[in-house]
Parts: C-alpha cells; sequence; structure tokens
C-alpha cells in the first residue's frame, strides 16, 4: 500500500533555503495569562522566554535578521501598570540575555522611537546594542515604540530634506530610496522580511512593516506568543519553503 510519507518537518528543511529576514508579530500574551488565571503582565513574562527560545532558534538556523514587534505606537493606550511593565521587560531580557546573545554572535538592534521610551528603558536598550556591536551573526531586531506608518512618514521628511538641502533631485526618488530611508535600511539586502509570522489566530498586520512585506509570505498560527516554541518557528519555515513566490511573475520549471 502506498502511504504518504510521514513527515518530520524541520528534517526536511532545506537548510540552503533558510529566510534571510523573518518578521513575527507576538501576539497572545494576555489570553494566554487569563487562561490560566494570571493577570496579564504574567503573559508578557513568559513571552520574553518565548523571545530567548525563537532568537536561540533563529540563529541556529541561518537566519540573517530577525523582526520582533515588542511595542507598537498604539500600544500607550493599553492600562498604566501594563505599559509600564512592558517598559521593564527590555532591561529584564537584557539583564539576563545579553551574554547568551553574544555567545550566539548575535547584534542587538532596536527600530522605532526610541528617545520616547522612558529614560531607564532608552539606557538598557542602548548598552545592550553597544555589549554586541561587535557581533556578526544575526541581528535582532527589536521594533519598540514602533509604527509602520509613522516610519514611511519619518522616511518622507528625511528625504523631503534631502531635496531641500540640494542632495536629492526629485527624479532621484525611487523604490530603492524610500527603502533606504526606512529603519530598516540598514539591514541592506535582507530590508525586507521574506516571512512574517502573526501568533494567536489574528489575521492582521497591525501596522507592522508595510512596506517592507509587499512580498513576503504570510504565515499565521493559533498558537499563543508564549507557545509558540522552536519546533513552530521550524513549522512556519518549512510552510515558507513549499510555498510558490512569484513576485508577480510567472512559474519556470527550474
Ligand atoms: C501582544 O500580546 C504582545 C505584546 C503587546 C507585547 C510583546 C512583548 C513580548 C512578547 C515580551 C518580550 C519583549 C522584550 C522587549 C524582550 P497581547 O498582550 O496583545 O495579547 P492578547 O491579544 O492576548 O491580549
Amino acid at each position: 500500500m502506498f502511504r504518504k510519507k510521514e513527515s518530520n518537518n524541520h528534517q526536511e528543511l532545506d537548510m540552503n533555503r533558510i529566510p534571510k529576514h523573518i518578521a513575527i508579530i507576538m501576539d497572545g500574551n494576555g489570553r494566554w495569562a487569563q487562561k490560566r488565571h494570571l493577570p496579564r503582565i504574567a503573559g508578557h513574562k513568559r513571552g520574553m522566554e518565548t523571545v530567548k527560545t525563537i532568537t536561540k532558534a533563529a540563529s541556529q538556523l541561518g537566519v540573517k535578521v530577525l523582526s520582533l514587534y515588542a511595542f507598537s505606537t498604539e500600544n500607550w493606550k493599553r492600562p498604566e501598570e501594563e505599559v509600564s511593565y512592558l517598559m521593564s521587560l527590555p532591561g529584564k531580557f537584557f539583564n539576563s540575555f545579553v551574554p547568551e546573545l553574544i555567545a550566539n554572535n548575535v547584534q542587538v538592534n532596536v527600530m522605532g522611537e526610541i528617545d520616547r521610551l522612558p529614560k531607564a528603558t532608552q539606557e538598557v536598550v542602548n548598552q545592550a546594542i553597544q555589549d554586541t556591536a561587535d557581533c556578526d551573526g544575526m541581528v535582532l531586531n527589536f521594533a519598540l515604540n514602533y509604527g509602520s506608518r509613522r516610519e514611511m512618514v519619518l522616511a518622507t521628511r528625511k528625504i523631503a530634506k534631502a531635496v531641500q538641502s540640494g542632495k536629492v533631485e526629485i527624479d532621484e526618488i525611487d523604490a530603492d530610496l524610500f527603502s533606504k530611508s526606512l529603519m530598516t535600511g540598514k539591514f541592506g539586502a535582507n530590508a525586507d522580511p521574506e516571512l512574517l509570522i502573526r501568533t494567536s489566530g489574528e489575521q492582521r498586520i497591525s501596522n507592522f512593516l508595510l512596506w517592507q512585506i509587499a512580498y513576503s509570505e504570510l504565515s499565521f498560527t493559533d498558537e499563543l506568543w508564549p507557545d509558540f516554541s522552536a519546533d513552530s518557528l521550524k513549522q512556519a519555515i518549512y510552510q515558507f519553503q513549499n510555498r510558490d513566490r512569484r513576485f508577480g511573475g510567472i512559474k519556470t520549471n527550474k
């Protein structure tokens, strides 16, 4: 009898086609906590542990940039106690995890309007960036106080100023210049995620990397972020590798 091969997904991952940039909307911390009759912040604390697991897994798989949506420009609307806990998370995370980041050759980057974060948060973030500056493996890119529309507005202002000062001609404004002017511009060829994952069953982009995901594969999973595991990541990559990416062209037989 012919039986479909049982697939152990990560055994079948093509290590030559690991997405270079993976972006994740880490959602469901609150629901994870509520299901356990715990305060929401317990979900964020557990979510922070998942960040460590996924960072190590992605780095070991050879991902070049891992962008994590940690705090959006809209998250300030949450209750003060929750916002204040979320602002303390980078400190908790980096204080316990920077040695492992260095051991894994992971460089920290932060995108967003950092100067609007509490001073103490800015300090720990800048310290982590400094401590990992010599690492040249994966970039762990936290989006903190980030919103994609705001990012595009800021890029537009930057370009307008360059025009005003005569450094750029209007006709030189193109998609490439715009990409370079965004907060992901520094990642060069890896500026755009090839794969965007959102956990917790919601199927929205929520103002994350709107320009950059033009051709990204989207992966939605019902798992809540604290339950997302290295295997879940491999599963999403497996899905990615089995999709037909045509970038607006047609399928070739190569
Ligand atoms: C979304 O879940 C999650 C957030 C707004 C915060 C994400 C933060 C972490 C995962 C912690 C790690 C952060 C750092 C800086 C190390 P939600 O609260 O919206 O969940 P819900 O939709 O179930 O309410």
